[in-house]
């Protein structure tokens, strides 16, 4: 499984490339305006190439902002054009259905603008993916990775409650007694899910699972088949570390005796 840094935090990106672990970097606005919180005279254009030449031969993805069809085909282009040429590492982020709620006809936008810009050669990281549904469509439509935010679907389920049964609802096939979930009982769920599917019909799009919270969680992801995950720079730390192996070494430089030091001294 690849591993990736979810951030835009230059110094963060910096020190997790040096543990040679890493296989790319996501980015996303809410990302970028962490990272420059309380920085002035911000230079964008230099930042992101930064990012991009400390993870030359890896992957960058970079997110549009747009939400129609026309306007994140010529952001998605723009932003291509201005930092592919950098280190030729750049994925453009187009979400799944970038429609707001109310909004009609606007539900092919993110497939049509995947379409386009797969088809003009700039590789799409389909990114906001809540459903397997999304997921097969976005890999149909040209998307060479597909994001499922595993996170923030354990958020939205544990929002739900309240469970409702009307007659003509669909009652699943596991028997479940809580409809509200989709059928996607958890984020990793819903990586476990769009892995299966993608196996089943040889989809060549890979998965990466996305909005992860927690080590356990990253090793969930693995575990579920996921081609790549993306994790913040805490959660990296924290797949690092445990309790015993601290203790160990511990015990161990303790035990230490001179003659073996000695060793290794000058
Ligand atoms: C990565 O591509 C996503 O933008 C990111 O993982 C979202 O994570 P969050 O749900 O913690 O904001």
């Amino acid at each position: 499984m690849k591993i990736f840094i979810d951030s835009a935090n230059l110094e963060e990106i910096e020190k997790a490339y040096s543990s040679g672990i890493l296989d790319g970097i996501t980015t996303n606005p809410s990302l970028i305006k962490k990272a420059m919180e309380g920085k002035s005279n911000i230079d964008m254009e230099n930042h992101i190439k930064r990012i991009l030449q400390v993870a030359k031969g890896t992957r960058v993805s970079l997110e549009v902002t747009e939400f129609t069809y026309d306007k994140m085909v010529e952001q998605g282009r723009k932003l291509f054009k201005m930092f592919n040429p950098v280190a030729k590492n750049v994925y453009i982020k187009i979400p799944a259905n970038p429609s707001f709620e109310g909004e009609k006809n606007r539900e092919f936008e993110g497939l049509r603008a995947i379409k386009t810009l797969s088809g003009e050669g700039i590789p799409i990281n389909c990114t906001l993916i809540f459903t397997p549904e999304q997921a097969l469509l976005a890999a149909k439509a040209g998307a060479k990775i597909v994001s499922p935010f595993a996170g923030r679907v354990d958020d939205y389920i544990r929002t739900l409650s309240n469970i409702s049964f009307n007659k003509s609802d669909y009652f699943t096939a596991e028997g479940r007694d809580s409809l509200n979930d989709n059928g996607i009982v958890s984020g990793i769920d819903l990586v476990r899910q769009i892995v299966d599917i993608f196996k089943r019909y040889n989809i060549k799009a890979e998965v990466l699972a996305a909005s992860i919270r927690n080590a356990r969680q990253a090793r969930e992801a693995a575990l579920a088949g996921a081609d790549i995950v993306t994790l913040p720079f805490d959660v990296i730390k924290e797949l690092m570390s445990h309790y015993k192996t601290k203790e160990g070494m511990k015990s161990f430089t303790d035990d230490a005796i001179p003659e073996y030091i000695e060793l290794t001294k000058n």
